[in-house]
């Protein structure tokens, strides 16, 4: 059987990003495309269903499909909306065009966000529907598309069998944002309180609940995670749910698409190099500190932070260590966009210790692989962090990462103190200033060991987290598991 398999998410690179929601979407659509299943047991290419925003970038060569006329969920009449197919590298990205819904400043934020991906999802349904082919799988992503489940509901009530042959597989890249919807707008839903789709909160509706109650399936993107997830610690309060899935509700780590990150080809360092030719990283070293304003001649270990400023991203434990850092020596390059008031800390100490703070207050795709590629040791110390991107990029850069012993950290770096002759980097515990500044020294002691730190960084190259030969395959067997529940009723 050939599985017709669709991405629904609210984020695809480079189309449109905030984090790594958009990666994952978009490098595996492509790696499924290249399965050696594609063509013969997976349809191909995949088609991903994304919001046109009024960023998106759309090709002059796209192609307009005849306009849909869906009902608007809040039930003010009907909506009429485009679907813009874009050939991507790889997949078909199919772009969900509403203005008055997306063609707006921000991704998210605004007060109808229920409203305008109830819509998205209605629309990228509609669409799928119309194409005249079953759809096995819709991937959904996030409480974006936690509507999707509740379109299919009706749908199914309604007898339609292309909803009723529809499975659902979800996957939670983050389980801190929920898609709540009180009382009060459920109308914008479509819903009411007393309807059993309505969920049983009195309160009103959390729709990325509502998606992992109503899928076949339900993963977050580490196993580390997907066992943390299950408890009050992790769980934001939905724990419970994820624990009623049972064998249901399980973690696949991410990849990294090795030709997007690529050291050896890319264009936009000083220098190129490789695990067999690494004498480049010092080029990039030296080209980073210039950029930055450090002394490149300084031999002291250069630190490398990339995120979103984020509570999630322990931004503050950096903040709060840097002091004892600075005084041993370490130079800090931070770059981070979303909560300026994570960044006040180092505005600051970047005003007051020129030369060796920097702080690089915007998100800048260039700027984030020259400190890939030329800090010396990459700090990820997350609170939590379903999978993380930047640890696996640094080790691909051969840049030693150091993170906290969390999720998808833990799952995809190997302390070099606990496993001598195997480690990737340093893992530590406490979610503290002074753990972190501990994990720091003890990377910058094994530096001082040429031999050891070389032996290191090859390690860390020579790490694999191909999406192609690891985590798509798992996702396929997903589609089909997910398959056979929904024909067998299990949902
Ligand atoms: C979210 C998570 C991050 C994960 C990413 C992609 O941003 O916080 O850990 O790597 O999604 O799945």
């Amino acid at each position: 059987m050939t599985l017709r398999v669709a991405l629904l998410a609210a984020e695809c690179e480079p189309w449109a990003k905030t984090g790594g929601l958009a990666d994952v979407v978009d490098a595996l659509a492509r790696a499924l495309g290249r399965l050696p299943e594609a063509g013969d047991g997976l349809a191909a290419p995949v088609d991903v269903l994304l919001p046109r925003y009024r960023s998106v970038p759309v090709p002059a060569d796209a192609e307009l499909e005849p306009p849909l006329l869906v009902p608007d969920p809040a039930g003010r009449g009907a909506i009429t909306a485009h679907i813009v197919n874009v050939a991507a590298a790889g997949y078909r990205l199919r772009l969900v065009d509403v203005p008055e819904a997306f063609d707006r400043d921000a991704f998210y934020d605004h007060p109808d966000d229920p409203w305008r991906f109830a819509l998205f999802c209605r629309v990228a349904l509609a669409a799928l529907k119309r194409d005249g082919t079953p759809l096995d799988v819709l991937h959904v992503h996030d409480w974006h598309t936690g509507p999707a489940l509740i379109e299919r509901a009706r749908g199914e009530a309604a007898g339609d069998p292309f909803f009723a042959d529809m499975a659902v597989l979800l996957t939670i890249h983050n389980l801190a944002y929920h898609g709540w919807v009180p009382n009060e707008a459920l109308g914008e839903l479509g819903l009411r309180r007393e309807e059993p789709l309505a969920g049983d909160n009195p309160a009103g509706i959390d729709l990325l609940l509502t998606a992992i109650e109503r899928s076949e399936l339900a993963n977050t993107v580490s196993p580390g995670f997907a066992a943390e997830a299950l408890t009050p610690a992790f769980g934001m309060g939905l724990d419970p749910a994820l624990r009623a899935k049972g064998g249901r509700f399980f973690g696949v780590l991410n990849g990294i698409d090795p030709d997007i990150w690529d050291p050896s080809t890319d264009p936009v360092l000083a220098a190129r190099y490789s695990r067999s030719a690494p004498s480049g990283k010092a080029d990039c070293r030296a080209d980073l500190l210039t950029r930055v304003g450090f002394d490149p001649a300084d031999e002291g270990i250069v630190l490398g932070m990339i995120g979103r400023m984020d509570p999630q991203k322990g931004f503050d434990l950096l903040a709060d260590g840097a002091a004892d850092l600075l005084a041993a020596g370490t130079r800090i390059v931070v770059q981070g966009s979303g909560h300026a008031s994570l960044a006040d800390p180092f505005r600051a100490m970047a005003a007051a210790n020129p030369g060796r703070v920097a702080l690089i207050e915007r998100f800048d795709r260039d700027m984030a692989r020259r400190i890939y590629a030329g800090a010396d040791v990459f700090l990820m110390p997350s609170r939590f962090e379903p999978c993380g991107q930047g640890q696996m990029i640094a080790l691909r850069f051969g840049t030693p990462p150091v993170v906290r012993r969390t999720g998808g950290l833990a799952d995809s770096v190997i302390d070099a103190d606990e496993h001598p002759g195997e480690g990737t980097g340093f893992v530590f515990d406490e979610a503290t200033p002074a753990a972190l500044v501990a994990a720091v020294a003890r990377a910058a002691d094994l530096r001082a060991d040429d031999v050891e730190w070389t032996a290191l960084r090859d390690r860390a190259m020579s790490v694999d987290f191909r999406w192609d030969t690891g985590s798509a395959p798992r996702y396929l067997e997903a589609y089909r598991r997910a398959v056979a529940l929904r024909r067998a009723g299990v949902g």
